[in-house]
């Protein structure tokens, strides 16, 4: 059954019927369209548009679209346009007359707007909640992880020491974002189109502020054409999930670097990784390059509804049908990413000793040489200099600074006393540096306490984003 059959003399051509369609892919909202459906007749019930019997017809019908298609007894036919034909044609055959009364005061177009809208919002909340197990295994990592000291690196070269809750702290604060940044959009994009008709409103004498209200929204929209042409929340959402995939592939580059032979700071769960066909020693890291790889695909999907979107006059216009299959290919692609990485990271080992013994040998402490100089009376220019005299020497005999006699630091400048071997060991080299997001133990604490209270408030539902 075609919706708009009426006005035409010849069959649509085959050809142009596949083009066209949209149910292969729009099928995937058939229980959010439903949802919008019950939604609205119980309006039209309400405004006395519909009768209660009509109203009780269409509602008890769609309830049996939604369960049968569940239970697997009722199969989305595949030969009409789109889901809402699927459904209304559906409905018709099983409460008759009742069920012609379904499309009042509604077009696709409002209707279309909707469930993109309810699906993405359940879509948002869905990656809310995997980036909240993602920030939980983060924070757990974090408070294990207060002494265990690394490498910091600039240019990836080694820079000065850190902790590994330090550098896992990072991304804590990225991932903490991302979150703020759904439930941003969420505020934005909660107003609800329907009633919004084909572009003008309608005629009939809807109460578009009770179907928001029943479909959870926060009001209707306030333009009837912004309402079935805008598709910005799609674009902030694709956006969001493109700033994800981003954090995501960074951190992957690095646990790929850190697992690889030359670092061995981390070691895959078996579970996490994969072999070779040929290379029997090998354990790929290949999850993280997958992660890192679908990441293109994300940003492709943002690239693609921006360029859909550019030229487009007002009002609704059947190039925003590309907005779906893009849609859903990245949310299922970064919601399976964030699953599967919460699982790599939190099954994966850190190799602590490892990570030490680098962060000892890539003269980290080479800033807190200087630095030691400076508190006694050097001026920091000339600290410099010294320091890298003292390196060059250390890189000529194959050792660190702390391995350095004191006699070898009083040759090059007799400043140095006992000290400085307090001064430079890693532990006092992180310890010291304690401004607040610094990697110190007790800046450390205080970061660890707020990100608690953000976790608290986020699974309590009383978000406080202020952080
Ligand atoms: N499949 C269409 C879409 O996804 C539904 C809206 C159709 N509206 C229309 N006027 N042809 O955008």
């Amino acid at each position: 059954m075609k919706l708009w059959g009426g006005r035409f003399t010849k069959e649509t051509n085959q050809l142009v019927h596949n083009f066209n369609a949209s149910i292969s892919f729009d099928q995937k909202f058939f229980k959010q369209d439903i949802e919008g459906s019950i939604a609205h007749v119980t309006m039209l019930a309400k405004q006395g548009i519909l009768s209660e019997p009509e109203k009780e017809a269409i509602i008890s019908g769609l309830n049996g679209i939604r369960e049968d298609i569940i239970k697997g007894t009722l199969s989305i036919d595949g030969t009409y346009e789109d889901i809402h034909s699927f459904v209304e044609a559906n409905l018709i055959q099983r409460v008759g007359e009742a069920g012609k009364k379904l499309h009042t005061g509604r077009s696709r177009n409002d209707q279309v707007a909707l469930d993109m809208k309810l699906y993405t919002r359940d879509e948002l909340i869905q990656t809310k909640e995997l980036l909240k197990n993602l920030l939980i295994v983060l924070q757990n990592t974090m408070k294990e992880n207060l002494n265990t000291y690394m490498p910091g690196f600039t240019h990836l070269q080694k820079a000065q020491p850190i902790t590994l809750a330090h550098h896992i702290g990072a991304y804590f604060e990225m991932f903490k974002r991302d979150y703020a940044r759904l439930s941003d959009i969420y505020k934005r994009m909660n107003y609800s189109p329907i009633g919004s008709g084909a572009l003008a409103g309608t005629t009939y004498p809807l109460d578009r502020n009770y179907t928001a209200k029943l479909l959870g929204f926060d009001g209707p929209t306030l333009n009837s054409m912004d309402s079935v042409a805008d598709r910005d929340y799609l674009i902030e959402f694709l956006s969001a999930l493109s700033i994800i995939m981003m954090h995501l592939s960074r951190f992957c580059e690095e646990i790929i670097l850190w697992n690889s032979n030359e670092y061995q700071f981390v070691e895959l769960d078996d579970a996490y990784s994969t072999g070779s066909s040929i290379m029997p020693q090998k354990k790929n890291p290949d999850i993280a390059e997958l992660v890192r790889g679908k990441t293109g695909r994300v940003y492709g999907s943002l690239i693609s509804l921006l360029t859909t979107m550019k030229g487009l006059p007002l009002a609704y216009n059947k190039d925003m049908q590309e907005d779906k299959e893009l849609t859903f290919d990245a949310t299922d692609t970064v919601k399976g990413c964030l699953g599967l990485f919460t699982g790599m990271l939190s099954s994966m080992k850190f190799n602590k000793s490892v990570m030490a013994l680098s962060a000892k040998k890539g003269f980290t402490n080479a800033t807190d040489a200087a630095d030691y100089l400076v508190n006694h009376g050097v001026p920091f220019r000339d600290a410099h200099t010294i320091v890298g005299q003292l390196v060059l020497y250390c890189i000529n005999k194959g050792i660190a600074l702390e391995d350095m006699a004191l006699e070898e630091f009083k040759a090059i400048c007799p400043v140095f006393e006992k000290d400085v071997y307090e001064a430079i060991s890693l532990k006092t080299c992180v310890e010291k540096r304690n401004t607040i997001g610094a990697p110190g133990k007790a800046a450390m604490e205080q970061v660890i306490a707020l990100n608690d209270e953000f976790l608290r408030s986020i699974s309590e539902n009383r978000e406080n984003l202020s952080f």
